[in-house]
C-alpha cells in the first residue's frame, strides 16, 4: 500500500519532459488554423453537396467535431490533413451533450442546422475554465432572423415558424464582439430570405476565411473582416474545395518561443497581417522581425524589454496569445502589465509561472510581472489549451528540466508541437508510461542551477 506522501511524490504519465536552457534555430511549420477549420466543418451543413477541406490540423478538437457531424448523419472521411464531408443524409438529431460540452465551438452548428432543417435541438455548451462562455448573442441573432428559440433543461430548441421554413433577413447589432455569434448568424443568414446586416461583427481572420468559403459555395457575403457584414440570402449552396488559412495563434506561439529562448527562427506559412499586434509588441521588446510574403523570421534580442499588453478582439492583441506572452515577460527586463479583457478567468497560468519562480502579482484580470534573469524548471500542470503552450515556452528557456501534465488540453490545439519544436532544437519527450519522482526532479534541477551559477 503506498503512503499518501509516496503517491503525491509521483508524477503520473502522460506528461512532457522538457529540457531547459535550449535555443531554437531553423524553420518551423505552421498547421492549418484550428479556429477556422472547426467553423468550416460546421458550414458544410449548409449544403447537401460534398465539400473537401484541405490543410486541416490533426487535433482532438477536429476529431470531436467530426464525431458530432457523424451523430447527425453526416459522412466525414479524413485522410492526413484533408477532410471530405457529405451531408446528403443529414437528419434531425439531438447532438450528444458530451460532445457539445467537450467542444464548445460546436455550438455554432445551430446556425447551419436551423437554416438547413428548419429546426434543431442542441445542448447548452456550458462554460469552461476560462469563462462562462454565454451564448446570448447567438440566440438574439437567431430570433432576429425569425426563429423561435427556447432554452429548457439545458437544451436549446430553435425552430423556423413560418410556412416556407425560411429564415428572414434582418438588421442585427451585436452587443459585444463575439467570434462564435458572428459565425453562427453569418452561416444562418446565407440561406435566409432577403438581406441581413451584422453590425459590431467580430473581425477575426477565421471569419474572413469562413466568408471566403461560403462565397465559393454560392453565398453572397460582403464585408467579412470589418465590423459590418452584409449577407444577401440565396436559395441553396453548393459543394466546394477550400484550404484552411495558417494558424496565426500557433505561429504566434512559436515566435514567442523564439523570443523567450533568445533564438532566431523562421515561421511559415503565415499571413503576416494576421499577426500585426504581436509583431508590434515583439519589436517593442527588442526583437528583430523580417516580414516576408508568407513567413516571418525573428531574431530575438539578447536581453528583452518589458512591455504592457491588453487583450482585445481582432485586430487587438489576441487573448489566445496572452498566456504565452506572459511567459515571455517573466524574463524580460523591467515591469510588464498584462490585462485580459476578453475572458473573465484566463489567468490560471499565473500560478504555474510563479512556481517556476516568475515574479507575478495578479489583481483580477490584470497581472504585473517583474522580469527576473531566468525561470527554474519544475513539475507543472496545464488547465487550458493556451496555458499549456505558455508552460512549454517557459520550460524551453528555464534552467533545468520541467514536467508538464494536462496534455489533453495541449493536444486540442497544437498539432505535433513537440515534434515541430524538437526539429528546431527543442528537447521535449512525451512520456506515456513511467511516472517520475518529484524529489528526483527537484534534486537534479538544484544541481543544474548551482552549476549554472558557478559558470555565470
Ligand atoms: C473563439 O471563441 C475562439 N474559439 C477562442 O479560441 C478565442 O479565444 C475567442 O474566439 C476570442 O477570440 C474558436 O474559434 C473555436 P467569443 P468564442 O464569442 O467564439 C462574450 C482557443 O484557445 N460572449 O468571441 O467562444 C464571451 O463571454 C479558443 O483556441 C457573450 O457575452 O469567443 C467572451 O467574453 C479559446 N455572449 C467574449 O464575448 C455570447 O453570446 C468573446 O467570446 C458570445 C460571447
Amino acid at each position: 500500500m503506498h503512503s499518501v506522501a509516496s503517491i503525491s511524490n509521483k508524477i503520473q504519465p502522460p506528461y512532457l519532459e522538457v529540457q531547459g536552457n535550449c535555443s531554437l534555430k531553423g524553420e518551423i511549420k505552421v498547421s492549418g488554423a484550428k479556429n477556422s477549420a472547426l467553423v468550416l466543418m460546421a458550414a458544410s451543413l449548409l449544403t447537401e453537396e460534398s465539400l473537401k477541406i484541405q490543410n486541416i490540423p490533426q487535433l482532438t478538437d477536429i476529431k470531436v467535431m467530426s464525431d458530432l457531424l457523424r451523430a447527425a448523419g453526416v459522412v466525414v472521411t479524413s485522410k492526413n490533413n484533408e477532410i471530405d464531408i457529405s451531408t446528403k443524409n443529414l437528419r434531425k438529431a439531438n447532438l450528444p451533450y458530451e460532445l457539445v460540452h467537450a467542444l464548445r465551438a460546436s455550438f455554432v452548428c445551430i446556425g447551419p442546422l436551423l437554416a438547413r432543417l428548419g429546426e434543431v435541438n442542441i445542448p447548452l455548451p456550458g462554460g469552461c475554465r476560462i469563462g462562462a462562455r454565454p451564448i446570448d448573442e447567438h440566440i438574439k441573432g437567431l430570433k432576429a432572423l425569425g426563429a423561435n428559440v427556447t432554452i429548457e433543461d439545458g437544451l436549446v430548441s430553435a425552430k423556423i415558424v413560418n410556412s416556407r421554413k425560411k429564415l428572414q433577413g434582418s438588421y442585427i447589432r451585436f452587443n459585444c464582439k463575439s467570434v462564435g455569434a458572428t459565425e453562427t448568424i453569418l452561416m444562418a443568414a446565407t440561406l435566409a430570405e432577403g438581406e441581413t446586416v451584422l453590425e459590431n461583427a467580430a473581425q477575426e481572420p477565421e471569419i474572413q476565411d469562413l466568408a471566403e468559403m461560403l462565397n465559393k459555395m454560392g453565398a453572397n457575403v460582403k464585408g467579412a473582416g470589418s465590423s459590418r457584414i452584409t449577407i444577401k440570402g440565396v436559395n441553396k449552396l453548393n459543394g466546394t474545395i477550400h484550404t484552411v488559412i495558417p494558424d496565426r495563434i500557433e505561429a504566434g506561439t512559436f515566435l514567442i518561443a523564439a523570443a523567450m529562448t533568445r533564438s532566431s527562427l523562421k515561421v511559415s506559412p503565415v499571413i503576416p497581417n494576421h499577426l500585426e499586434s504581436l509583431i508590434e509588441k515583439l519589436k517593442e521588446c527588442g526583437c528583430t522581425l523580417k516580414i516576408n510574403a508568407s513567413s516571418i523570421e525573428i531574431i530575438a534580442g539578447k536581453s528583452l524589454k518589458s512591455v504592457d499588453i491588453t487583450t482585445n478582439p481582432f485586430p487587438g492583441f489576441p487573448t489566445d496569445l496572452q498566456a504565452p506572452f506572459m511567459a515571455l515577460m517573466t524574463t524580460a527586463n523591467g515591469t510588464s502589465k498584462i490585462t485580459e479583457k476578453v475572458f473573465e478567468n484566463r489567468m490560471q497560468h499565473v500560478a504555474e509561472l510563479q512556481r517556476m519562480g516568475g515574479d507575478i502579482q495578479l489583481k483580477g484580470s490584470t497581472a504585473v510581472i517583474e522580469g527576473i534573469p531566468y525561470l527554474s524548471g519544475t513539475y507543472l500542470s496545464a488547465g487550458d489549451l493556451r496555458a499549456s503552450a505558455a508552460m512549454i515556452i517557459a520550460s524551453l528557456s528555464a534552467q533545468g528540466t520541467s514536467i508538464i501534465q494536462g496534455l489533453e488540453h495541449l493536444d486540442r490545439g497544437y498539432e505535433q508541437i513537440e515534434k515541430k519544436l524538437n526539429q528546431v532544437g527543442g528537447n521535449i519527450t512525451r512520456k506515456n508510461v513511467n511516472f517520475i519522482e518529484k524529489d528526483n526532479l527537484e534534486k537534479s534541477n538544484r544541481e543544474v542551477i548551482s552549476q549554472q551559477q558557478e559558470v555565470a
